[in-house]
């Protein structure tokens, strides 16, 4: 089955042509970043304006490189949540008409179930269950995923998604935007242990595997003031190096103690953050963990993730009815404590 898959709950314009939810046949990403740099942040006016502008251009440009007519398709996955609803939106109203005018089954799904599955498009598929960690700019879960469509969320941040906190932190540093891949790349010249920033309270009971941002962001960013009073010269390689060893050790405690108590050792990383090379390069040295991350391409936002996830519900006979609608928050995730 031939899948065209549509993203753009967020500011990425993406679609794919996936075969049998694992031959990328094309996977087209047309990024908004410049228009939204010079707000530091992503404006959902604007984004959704631009991918109503691009989306036709975007599909037609995954159908050419794929190679394929609209009529080689068998059917259209869309990311129908969580993200921004006017981006959403454009997504699955295109993913309707094309399945309209093709005469062919659509199925929403849902935007972190994508990341979850992005690593299974290239690399060896771990058996159900394992340990998910999923990290971009709007969220933080480290899950349990029992099957491709089921996911049970074990812990998650009580504030700042990390990506967010790359972001604010490169912000206030004037590093760039976005920040998580400037910080990441500065970071590797730079001494992780030239400062020590705090890690958030150990939490108990149910919230052992929480974690949080805010604390670890606004100490960073306290030492910018710092620098300025005592009229010392800012070292951003240091900086990002510190703060990057911190960041990566907050996810890192809560994910062990859940690999500890839920006695699972593989972890499967999805999202933006799952690009950053000291998380990939800690998880990967650690005895007893099986770690499995995407291809770089395939962390951030992207549609073949989203055409090779929908392949599996279109193929069970899953369809959205036209009637299907966008959601900004994910619903149904359970959450417990193993
Ligand atoms: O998955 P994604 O493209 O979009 C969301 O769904 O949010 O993730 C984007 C986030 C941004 O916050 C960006 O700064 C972060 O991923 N990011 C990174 C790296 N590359 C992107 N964070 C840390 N290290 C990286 N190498
Ligand atoms: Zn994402």
């Amino acid at each position: 089955m031939r899948i065209l898959g549509i993203e753009t709950s967020c500011d990425e314009t993406a679609a794919a042509v996936v075969e049998d939810g694992k031959a990328i046949l094309s996977n087209v990403v047309a990024t908004q970043t410049p228009f939204h740099t010079e707000f530091q942040g992503v404006v959902p006016e604007i984004a959704s304006r631009k991918h109503t502008e691009w989306i036709y251009a975007v599909v037609k440009e995954a159908l050419d490189r794929a190679d394929v007519k609209p009529a080689d398709i068998d059917g259209v996955a869309v990311t129908g949540e969580p993200g921004m609803l006017g981006s959403l939106l454009v997504g699955v109203n295109f993913a309707k008409a094309f399945a309209y005018t093709q005469d062919i089954p659509f199925v929403t799904v849902n935007h972190i179930l994508g990341h979850l599955y992005a690593s299974r498009l290239t690399e060896a598929a771990p058996d159900y269950p394992f340990l998910g960690l999923l990290v971009s700019g709007g969220h933080s879960i480290i899950c349990r995923a029992d099957s491709f469509s089921s996911l049970t969320v074990i812990g998650t941040t009580i504030d700042d998604a990390a990506g967010e906190a790359f972001d604010k932190v490169a912000r206030y540093y004037g590093l760039g935007y976005p920040g998580g891949a400037v910080i990441d790349k500065l970071a590797q010249t730079g001494d992780a242990s030239a400062f020590r920033f705090p890690m958030p309270n150990l939490y108990k009971g149910e919230h052992r595997y929480d974690f949080s941002y805010s604390g670890l962001k606004t100490a960073v960013i306290n030492q910018l003031e710092q620098f300025r009073v005592k009229h010392e010269a800012v070292i951003p390689a240091d900086i990002a190096a510190s703060f990057q060893k911190t960041a990566v050790d907050v996810l890192l405690r809560s994910l062990f103690r859940a690999i500890e108590d839920t006695g699972l050792t593989t972890v499967v990383a999805g999202g933006g953050v799952a690009a950053n090379s000291h998380l990939r390069a800690r998880l990967a040295a650690h005895p007893g963990v099986r770690a499995v991350f995407p291809p770089l391409s395939l962390c951030g936002d992207n549609a073949a993730m989203i055409a090779g996830l929908g392949y599996h519900y279109l193929a069970r006979g899953d369809r959205s009815p036209l009637t299907a609608v966008a959601s900004s928050r994910t619903q149904g995730f359970k959450r417990k404590y193993p």
